[in-house]
């Protein structure tokens, strides 16, 4: 698993300052202002972050971003970055401006002389985030990252914030690994390993394996995996943190690779399919954060994992399945995998958890990509509380996060003249849309249920500002989030 760069966060100690190797960065604000730390370094370096500060670049730099001096006379130091930010940065500046000093310092260790200045936790978990690059199968890659320093004027305090953040910042980096890991190396059993090893941080795993699936009537799960040479699996992460209170489900897709089956894909972009198990990734990753930051809540995640492959014993287009609930379904297009996957999981939930809300994630539709691009996850429920403390959450994590609708009209397009339901709504309107309605069968009347569908957001093509392209680890601060501010004890 990628590691994060190791960080400390001590008192300010300038007696050593020329003697620094690596990057050393430091703040000035938007009219040019440097703190004393800064000022420090300025004089050190001969007056050269003083110059850069009245540089063209400089003033055409953004709030939030950085521009470097490269080896300073002065000191030993092989560059100094200088970030443009206010004293008192919002939560999304101070982690843009972290991001920009992970870019500029490569992979030199760096001191950011934080000083006074407010969010340096943020600062901090920006740095690490954009500092991660997933390696595992680049040959000779170096594997230690390069150390982070912070020199503040209150290190407990902020060392605080950082605990928390940083045990987000793991989350984020676990659900990565897992989106950007090949099939053929993260396989339904090798994911399943994965998660049991959150065992030591104080999880309880299970894995149900497929006779158990089949004792419990999961059907419409298990005919997504009959193709493969994988065992399809359940795993059911369990986080007991609060009273006695029912927890929150946390349901994922796990498609550890999604071919189409029968119905196969274009080979075109197929290669993008291997993170097809993004929902299960986010799942996965928020169940570490909680036990990492040892969340006063219950919380409860189960992912679905299997891999949807063409062979002589795959689904075919027309059979008909049973679910877990009893409910039939006839499979028009074996590539409409996820929601028979989430079907028997939601259900397998509901009935063994009681809990209080239900929240899935899936890649779940291309149409989804088609209606919100790359900005922003879908977000469908019945339930308005759910849903509005959802989107403050994502907002305030700047994650994007936008509410489509759900109705009986589109429930309608899933009818079948043969089963109980079909798994397509029949044409291409409304994709979307339709997989949540099919969700929502299986969701238990009274349960407050969201459904976040990702397929845009998991992993990107270019780099985003806590990200380089790749998987993102979208959801896992949100919903970390979530969980603190509506369902954490006091
Ligand atoms: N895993 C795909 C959805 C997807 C597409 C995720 C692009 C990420 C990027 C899903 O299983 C799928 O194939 N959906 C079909 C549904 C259709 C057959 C009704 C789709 O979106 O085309
Ligand atoms: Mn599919
Ligand atoms: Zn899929």
């Amino acid at each position: 698993m990628t590691e994060l760069a190791p960080l400390s966060i001590t008192e300010i100690d300038l007696g050593t300052l020329a003697e620094r190797s690596g990057a050393i960065a430091v703040f000035a604000t938007e009219d040019g202002k440097l703190d004393q730390n800064a000022r420090k370094v300025n004089s050190l370096s001969k007056k050269a972050v003083a110059r850069l500060v009245e540089s063209a670049a400089f003033e055409k730099a953004k709030t939030g971003e950085a521009v470097t001096v490269s080896y300073p006379a002065g000191l030993a130091a092989a560059k100094v970055i200088v970030v443009k930010m206010p004293r008192r940065p919002s939560v999304e500046v101070a982690r843009k401006a972290g991001a920009a000093i992970a870019k500029a310092r490569g992979e030199d260790d760096v001191l950011v002389l934080g000083g006074s200045m407010a969010r340096m936790a943020d600062v901090a978990f920006g740095v690490a985030l954009r500092g991660y690059a997933f390696t595992p199968h680049k040959t000779g890659a170096q594997d230690a990252l390069g150390k982070i320093e912070f020199m503040v004027s209150a290190p407990d305090e902020v060392q605080a914030a950082a605990d928390v953040l940083m045990a987000v910042a793991e989350g984020i980096v676990f659900t990565r690994d897992l989106t950007n890991e090949p099939a053929n190396h993260l396989t339904t059993t090798e994911f399943a390993n994965r998660l049991k090893e959150m065992e030591n941080i104080g999880l309880t795993v299970e894995v149900l394996d497929e006779d158990k699936l089949e004792d419990l009537g999961m059907g419409s799960l298990l005919c997504v995996g009959l193709g493969s040479a994988s065992p399809s699996k359940v795993v059911v992460m369990q986080w007991n943190g609060g009273g006695d209170e029912a927890p929150v489900a946390l349901v994922g897709k796990g498609v550890v690779f999604d071919t189409g089956g029968i119905s196969l894909k274009p080979a075109g972009g197929m290669e993008d399919m291997t993170m097809d198990m993004g929902g299960a990734g986010v799942v996965s990753g928020v169940m570490r954060t909680l036990a990492l930051r040892k969340a006063r809540a219950n919380v409860v995640g189960l992912v679905g994992l299997v891999e949807n492959m063409p062979s002589d014993r795959a689904t075919r287009p027309g059979d008909v399945v049973t679910s877990m609930k009893g409910d039939t379904i006839e499979v028009i297009n074996t590539d409409a995998e996820g929601r028979l996957v989430l079907a028997d999981v939601l259900w397998y939930a509901q009935e063994r958890f009681k809990p209080s809300a239900v929240v899935d994630l899936a890649t779940l539709t291309g149409a989804v990509i088609i209606a919100l691009g790359r900005e922003n996850a879908g977000v469908f429920s019945n339930d308005d509380a759910l849903s509005k403390a959802f989107l403050k959450a994502a907002e305030t994590e700047g994650e994007g996060a936008w509410r489509l609708p759900l109705g009986a009209a589109y429930d309608a397009k899933l009818k079948s003249r043969i089963a109980d339901m079909k798994n397509v709504g029949g044409g291409r309107d409304a994709g979307s849309i339709t997989a949540a309605q099919f969700l929502q069968r299986f969701i238990k009347e009274g349960t407050p249920w969201m459904h976040l569908d990702i397929a845009g957001v998991a992993s990107v093509k270019e780099d985003t500002v806590l990200a380089p392209k790749g998987a993102t680890g979208w959801g896992v601060a949100a919903l970390n989030r979530l969980i603190s501010d509506t369902y954490e004890a006091e």
